[in-house]
């Protein structure tokens, strides 16, 4: 087996990768080539929810291979029944679902559909948000019945907003208060820019790639009456949020009233490539038929690995444990008053560790590096310079796994060098 970390026959990595090799992974933890056994702080990136290789879907996977695995648009059970399935367990707030492959994909198709449906094209999202890496890829494509439609929205069109955070020693009121005032901006500054234009809001619960920043309670709600305020879609990005990351299966489930158009991908089959739109019934016709198929789209093995995730999600995950344990490793990792730790921060079970100062993106590499050396696997740095640790076990890890991961860490902490 090649155990480079790095090969040359691959694209440069992103910084601050683990310094590990994987060779085998079950629940949270990971065997590396070398024989050692490491905690999983990352859940693949936020992928595995109920760990690696979870009996049900490994079993649903092997079942479904020996059976069929790929058909392109021809019918098949396995997708209209996840499709029902997932429609279900979104509490009957939405009507239909655009299957795909990844995130990426998915918030593409979410932007087309708003776009097509509103026949508007400026999109309003966040700073620090992140919402994928393919490019306008209907664009690029040569197939005028495709392009025709999304060629319309071809110029510079996305408006960015200040993300606003929660601020632990801010009351209700002035929580509130700063919300209000980020959406006024964001209504004035459409209504200069784009006057009656803005296709779709377009937002994460939390900032995941942005560097785990979560906003004040209340930000989703105010995303809702801005979106409504515009005459615009409201688009989910729950891409990591979703499927019991910060609790609830949804964090759309704790706003007032749902979007207009849920995003999903990462953890809804557990880590085969799936990803959805979710929304009404008429936005998902209003890019023309057939537009939002690709060859993977809703494929029988994704699916049956799907199924087997929301049921095994459904049947072992406590919401209300994933909500109150997260908050729980929050506090202790803040308890140790690590220096050169700016902030620690957190919903359910994804946590931000921001480091201080101009040494904070190397220092945060050092952490990953050295976390793996004391026995767990930590994400690259995320936010916007890369100064933020990410802590994001699968929500089945037991507590002496969260222990053993969180001693790790604690002990990269403590021996990096701190300055800045
Ligand atoms: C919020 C969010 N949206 C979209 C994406 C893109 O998903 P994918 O990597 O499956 O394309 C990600 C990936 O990290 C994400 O965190």
């Amino acid at each position: 087996m090649n155990t480079e970390h790095s090969p040359r026959v691959l694209a440069p990595l992103p910084p601050g990768v683990a310094p590990t090799v994987w060779e085998r992974a079950r629940g949270s933890r990971i065997w590396t080539a070398d024989g050692r056994e490491l905690i999983d702080l990352t859940s693949g990136v936020l992928i595995a929810n109920l760990g690696h290789s979870h009996p049900r879907v490994v079993d649903a996977i092997a079942d479904q291979a020996g059976r069929l695995v790929a058909t392109f648009v021809a019918h098949h059970p396995w997708r209209v029944r996840y499709a029902t399935k997932l429609l279900a367990a979104t509490n009957g707030a939405f009507e239909g679902v655009a299957l795909a492959s990844t995130g990426a994909e998915a918030v593409d198709a979410a932007v087309r559909v708003a776009r097509a449906a509103t026949r508007r094209r400026t999109v309003l999202s966040f700073v620090g948000g992140y919402h994928g890496k393919t490019t306008e890829t209907v664009l690029l494509g040569g197939l005028p019945a495709l392009r025709r439609e999304a060629q319309r929205w071809a110029a510079d069109s996305v408006l960015h907003m200040p993300f606003p955070r929660e601020d632990p020693a801010a009351s209700t009121a002035e929580s509130a208060a700063e919300v209000e005032r980020i959406v006024d901006l964001a209504t004035e500054l459409a209504r200069a820019t784009a006057p009656d234009d803005v296709a779709a809001v377009l937002v994460e619960p939390y900032l995941g790639a942005g560097g785990g920043v979560v906003p004040p309670s209340g930000f989703l709600d105010a995303c809702r009456q801005l979106a409504d305020r515009l005459g615009a879609r409201l688009i989910l990005d729950e891409v990591q949020s979703g499927f019991g990351r910060t609790g609830p299966l949804f964090a759309f489930q704790t706003m007032a009233r749902p979007p207009d158009l849920l995003v999903l991908a990462k953890g809804i089959a557990n880590g085969l490539p799936m990803a959805a739109v979710v929304g009404r019934a008429s936005d998902l016709a209003a890019t023309g038929t057939g537009t939002l198929w690709g060859s993977y789209s809703g494929n029988p093995l994704a699916c049956a690995a799907a199924e087997a995730t929301l049921e095994a999600l459904q049947e072992e995950v406590d919401p209300a444990r994933t909500a109150t344990k997260g908050g729980e490793l929050v506090a202790t990792i803040r308890s140790w008053g690590t220096p050169g730790v700016r902030e620690v921060r957190g919903v359910g079970y994804s946590i931000g560790i921001e480091l201080h100062g101009v040494s904070g993106p190397e220092r945060a590499a050092a952490v990953v590096a050295a976390a793996a050396d004391a026995g767990a696997v930590l994400l690259p740095p995320a936010g916007v310079n890369g100064s933020v640790l990410r802590v994001a076990p699968p929500l089945t890890a037991s507590e002496e796994e969260l222990e053993r991961g969180l001693t790790a860490l604690r002990v990269a902490l403590d021996g990096t060098t701190l300055s800045g």
